[in-house]
């Protein structure tokens, strides 16, 4: 159907973390009429839970270069030195004018910012806020400020699919709300430039870091379309998440790396330090090297998990440093203070995405990407810790620019789109919500940590059969599950799981946070290249 009501802008930006946000400010600063379209409320995304905080070359004798360095390092390979360096020089100004724009970073008895470590830093320089509610305070300075400047926003706005005109340029996109008033249903938003700032995937898995909202809906959206993805396989697992059993699943509780930056010791279960001796860094390796470690020493002590050890730091330090962390904990029946904290790993950052160019522009025209769902090139096989906040400030901002200077007369908003393509009819069929299950299990077993061509393909099959039913069942009769978020979530995440499981089995080496069993080395002779995807227009 054609949508029901539409409205006209010159940008429209898809996603409400700290990239879509920073997106959203500088173009209605640069003037351009710019709506804000987010699938749950402003403040429902991954921005919100990050802890640890923003890393940026802003403490006493340390460089872009430096931080360049450790970025490059835990790429493993696979980094654009390019884009690192535009991340890493123009890191912290974004960082100066966040805070202009009115977050609160924690700042030492002297009044300057406060910086801890992380895993792969070699210097202090992650800032953070609240002590690890880093991300809440970010999430918290931007919506104020989007509403301080009356920028128009629609929430509970499902995307579904981009809008083309006649020459296969952006012309918007379609959208379904929920209950918003005057725009409620299907509608769309005709703009020039669509902005796709929708954060990443983790709820591909089925124990994630990831809020319920992380469903790689750009992403899908984005192949949709047509546009380049690249570096799928690429799926960071955070080292440290509270184990709350081996069936918990959905969104679980982050135990930041600024915990091991301030000393926290990693402890098989007879208490043993396991990363000591294993990396100059030890718990402070690339995040990648620890959880691979964790994931070892389960194997040979057949444990369920391991523990983070940081009794040492004391009530107090727990109290000030880390209180959402203590809380969580508590929570759960873990005292920090008494004992150590029951971790294993869990899907955290989607280090691939929409592939985009130094400028966030993808490879459909006026179409761009920034956060997680973009792949910028700045994170390579493995992300390096806190830099995700910092790309999507960056990043977003040279974004806004690119816009801000494009077009005819320098106002892409002036070009009238085109009678659009409305693509949101279910050409592909949509799957049943309890679909989403099936695939997280299916991808947890076969695609998760550990894992080889035995278990890719077996999880390859399992989802091919899961989409036939459904494609069967449109073909057959016409039917496919009702329009609604949980049916596109469910869709979204067949779609990149199918994308993400194809990439992990071409990739027959270890890299970064890729693991093969069967392949545990680095090949770099084969190896040291990007897997690009870009769906054929039939949506197969
Ligand atoms: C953390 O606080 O450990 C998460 C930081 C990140 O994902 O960069």
């Amino acid at each position: 159907p054609a949508p029901g009501w539409s409205i006209d802008a010159d940008v429209v930006v898809v996603g409400s973390g700290v990239a879509g946000l920073t997106a959203a400010l500088r173009c209605e600063a640069a003037g351009l009429t710019t709506v804000v379209v987010t699938k749950a409320r402003l403040d429902d995304g991954s921005t919100r839970w990050a802890q640890g905080g923003i890393a940026a070359a802003l403490g006493e004798g340390d460089t872009p270069e430096q931080h360049l360095q450790d970025t490059l390092v835990a790429g493993a390979g696979l980094c654009n030195e390019e884009a690192v360096r535009i991340l890493v020089t123009e890191g912290p100004d974004a960082v100066r004018r966040l805070i202009d724009t009115g977050a609160h970073f924690d700042e030492s008895s002297e009044g300057r910012l406060a910086l801890t470590r992380e895993g792969g830093h070699h210097r202090r320089r992650i800032a953070h806020a609240g002590g690890d509610a880093t991300g809440a305070e970010i999430s918290r300075a931007l919506v104020e400020a989007v509403r301080a400047r009356g920028l128009r926003t629609v929430e509970n706005a499902l995307v579904l699919d981009l809008l083309t005109d006649a020459h296969g340029c952006t012309a918007g996109v379609t959208l379904h709300v929920m209950g918003e008033g005057q725009h409620d249903g299907v509608g769309a938003v005709h703009a020039p430039a669509v902005i796709l700032a929708t954060g990443g995937m983790g709820q591909v898995f089925s124990a994630t870091t990831n809020p319920s909202v992380s469903t790689g809906d750009g992403v899908a959206l984005a192949l949709r379309a047509g546009a380049e993805v690249s570096d799928l396989e690429f799926v960071q697992f955070h080292p440290t998440v509270l184990f709350l059993g081996t069936d918990a699943e959905g969104q679980q509780p982050l135990v930041s790396e600024a915990v091991r930056g301030e000393g926290a010791h990693l402890v098989d279960g007879d208490g043993v330090r396991f990363m000591v001796g294993q990396h100059e860094l030890a718990e402070l390796a690339p995040r990648d090297i620890v959880a691979k470690a964790i994931m070892r020493r389960m194997q040979e002590q057949d444990a369920e998990h391991m523990f983070l050890d940081a009794r040492h730091f004391g009530a107090d330090m727990w109290e000030h440093r880390f209180p959402t962390i203590l809380a969580a904990c508590r929570a759960n029946g873990i005292d920090p203070v008494a004992e150590p904290i029951p971790i294993a790993p869990a899907a955290h950052y989607a280090s691939g995405g929409v592939r985009t160019d130094a400028h966030g522009r993808t490879t459909v025209p006026g179409l761009y990407a920034c956060g997680e769902v973009a792949c910028t090139g700045v994170h390579g096989a493995n992300r390096l810790a806190s830099n995700s906040l910092l790309e999507g400030l960056v990043y977003a901002e040279r974004i806004a620019t690119d816009i801000a200077t494009c077009g005819d007369d320098g106002r892409p908003g002036t070009r009238v789109p085109e009678p659009v393509r409305y693509s949101n009819e279910p050409q592909h069929p949509l799957l049943a919500p309890e679909t989403r299950f099936a695939i997280q299990r299916i991808m947890t077993e076969g695609a998760g940590v550990l894992r080889s061509e035995e278990s890719l393909a077996k999880a390859a099959e399992q989802l091919r059969h899961l989409h036939s039913e459904a494609r069967d069942a449109l073909d057959q009769n016409g039917k496919t599950a009702e329009p609604g978020v949980d049916t596109w979530e469910a869709t979204n995440l067949m779609c990149v799981a199918r994308v993400l499981v194809a990439a992990a089995r071409l990739r027959e080496e270890t890299r970064g946070c890729h693991w093969r069993e069967d392949h545990p080395e680095r090949d770099d002779t084969h190896w040291r290249r990007h897997i690009v995807v870009r769906l054929r227009s039939d949506r197969s």
